[in-house]
């Protein structure tokens, strides 16, 4: 079953470079700090180049360093063409690239263009009068109708904010709302307005023209909003157990999407010389929806970056968490490697900025298999057809924090979570529980460069705890150890390069039905990869499952060799089938 040809057929066009290159995402505030304040910067960047030439990584993907109040971590911008001062300055975002170039890396900036910081000037002029020549660059609304500003239910639509509460504010001077999908300092911009996008193109022009190369797109897929011509726009199906709705119907591929995204491509990128990469972060975006954002022919984006193997273990919402059933994962997978297999491109991963760690949450972070599950999951995403991404410190397994109160969380989605469901009734205890699991700052923990007392990352107060488990888990322990996870990535990095049949090869599923044997086939030009990962603690017999496998050619392997005929826990082979 799933059999999926390759989009990049032997014979034609050669594939885009993006097809053999591994992306790392540095979250800046937690990589390292070169200045002592406890926030990570762009001099730390600079100091430790050397990581990512070791991991031999192709591509930087750097989140959000402009200027920002900083209400989500940067991705509330105040200023599209400036360094906060907390990371740096421009000066030292041109060394970065400089250096990064010199290395053979790209450098891609985080553009988050769907909402604002509310203290850009943009939304300040905006919200300065009802007839301000900005005021439409925003989405402002009167009060339902029947309702007066600041009732109960008076909000424009029912939609619920993806940080809890409503997406709308009132704005007390002029007794409209604005709205905005994430935190209330972060206002949604109206793309129905050309004089918003040609500015918006423009700020990306100018990120290129000074060397950067390429874009990872925040939300991009929710920059088109459904709106009536009255300019009304419709309430959601309600979701139980609140006051609020969803909106998604309204605000995910909204209507004019393509549209706007073949329009910013026509703008900023097309005939450039260059080898850019674009990569759209679309939550909610389906397997055909995204062939469409990422057909060449279509000139949109190179790659999507979709959710829905991330959204396999949670419940009602993302707090409510159960155990990723395999079956799931490789019905999700495989449908990926499917639907996108004649047309299209995807990003794989497990960790970024916003999930909780994948070793404590789909692997095993008990000290007898955190390194074996470690390097297991990450056999198994990377010999995947796609474009993987690293997360800063997945390469060393770091797990989730340890989390024991609520002060110890920095995150305004687990902050403003936390106020919302204890004043509408769950038990704080419940609340808190749930924050430790799936709160975004699980993966927002510094970087664990040596066992020293604040991991290496720096000499003053880190702005966010150290994991107390850095003193075994850093990048010293593990840099000339060839059986740490840190070698692990390396040589899977390695492999990609090398092998076409990893870049490009044809995806052919294999045990659909096993609860935790995950096995496929990678084929291309006659040569054919068999992967196998056990993601459990029981050891199993392969003669009897794969036998082809017994006398196959070991490319990789997270264990040492041993019975070819068994299959360890957390054992992950990538095989040579004759
Ligand atoms: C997605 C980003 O990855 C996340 O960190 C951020 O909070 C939201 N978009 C809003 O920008």
């Amino acid at each position: 079953m799933d059999s999926a040809p390759s989009p990049f057929p032997t014979g034609a066009e050669p594939a885009p470079w993006w097809t053999r290159a591994v992306v790392y995402q540095v979250y800046p505030r937690s990589f390292m700090d070169s200045d002592g304040d406890g926030v990570g910067d762009l001099g730390g960047i600079l100091q430790r180049l050397d990581h990512l030439t070791d991991l031999g990584v192709d591509v930087l993907w750097l989140s959000p360093v402009y200027p920002s109040p900083q209400a989500d971590n940067g991705y509330d911008i105040s200023d599209y063409r400036d360094i906060d001062p907390l990371f740096g300055s421009l000066a030292q975002l041109d060394e970065l690239i400089a250096a990064l170039h010199a290395r053979g890396m790209k450098l891609v900036m985080d553009l988050v263009v769907n909402h604002t910081s509310d203290a850009h000037p943009w939304f300040e002029e905006s919200r300065a009068s009802r007839t301000s020549p900005k005021r439409d660059w925003y989405w402002w609304r009167p009060p339902r109708p029947g309702f007066a500003a600041g009732d109960p239910g008076a909000e424009p639509t029912n939609w619920q904010s993806f940080f809890s509460g409503p997406t709308w504010t009132l704005d007390e001077a002029s007794g409209e709302y604005y709205l905005h999908l994430f935190d209330r300092r972060q206002p949604d911009l109206n793309w129905e307005n050309p004089e918003v996008r040609h500015a918006v193109y423009d700020m990306m022009r100018w990120w290129l023209d000074r060397g950067v190369d390429g874009f990872r797109m925040d939300v991009i897929n929710m920059i088109s909003k459904d709106v009536a011509p009255d300019g009304s726009l419709h309430d959601g199906p309600p979701i139980p157990g609140s006051a609020l709705g969803s909106g998604y119907a309204s605000f995910i591929c909204g209507p004019r999407i393509h549209e706007f995204l073949q329009e910013m491509h026509r703008e900023v990128f097309a005939g450039r010389p260059e080898a850019l990469l674009t990569v759209g972060e679309m939550p909610g975006v389906t397997v055909e929806q995204a062939r469409l954002f990422t057909d060449p022919a279509r000139a949109e984006v190179d790659m999507v970056f979709q959710f829905e193997h991330v959204g396999l273990d949670h419940g009602t919402s993302k707090w409510e968490v159960h155990p990723l059933r395999m079956r799931d994962l490789k019905a999700s997978f495989g449908r990926w490697q499917t639907g996108l297999a004649e047309v299209g491109w995807n990003s794989l991963y497990w960790d970024n900025h916003d999930q909780p760690r994948a070793v404590s949450r789909f692997g095993d972070d008990s000290p007898e298999f955190r390194r074996d599950s470690a390097t297991c999951l990450a056999t198994l995403l990377h010999l995947h057809r796609g474009t993987p991404y690293v997360y800063q410190g997945q390469e060393l397994g770091m797990a989730n924090y340890p989390f024991r109160s609520l002060e110890e969380f920095a995150d305004v989605e687990s902050l403003n979570h936390h106020v919302h469901a204890v004043s509408a009734g769950h038990d704080p205890a419940d609340v808190l529980a749930a924050l430790r699991t799936s709160s975004r700052d699980n993966a927002r923990t510094p970087v664990q460069w040596d066992d020293s007392p604040h991991a290496g990352f720096t000499t003053g107060r880190p702005w966010l705890a150290v994991n107390p488990d850095h003193v075994e888990w850093n990048a010293a322990a593990q840099r000339d150890d060839p059986t740490s996870v840190l070698a692990h990535y390396r040589r899977l990095i390695a492999l990609r390069h090398e092998d076409p049949v990893v870049a490009l090869g044809d995806f052919h599923l294999l045990l659909p039905e096993h609860d935790e044997v995950y096995a496929f086939t990678r084929s291309r030009d006659g040569g054919t990869l068999l992967v196998v990962c056990n993601v459990g603690r029981t050891t199993y017999r392969l003669s009897s499952l794969l036998p082809e496998v017994v006398d196959a050619e070991l490319v990789l392997g997270n264990l040492p060799e041993d019975d070819p005929a068994v299959l360890r826990p957390w054992e992950a082979r990538v095989l040579r089938l004759p």
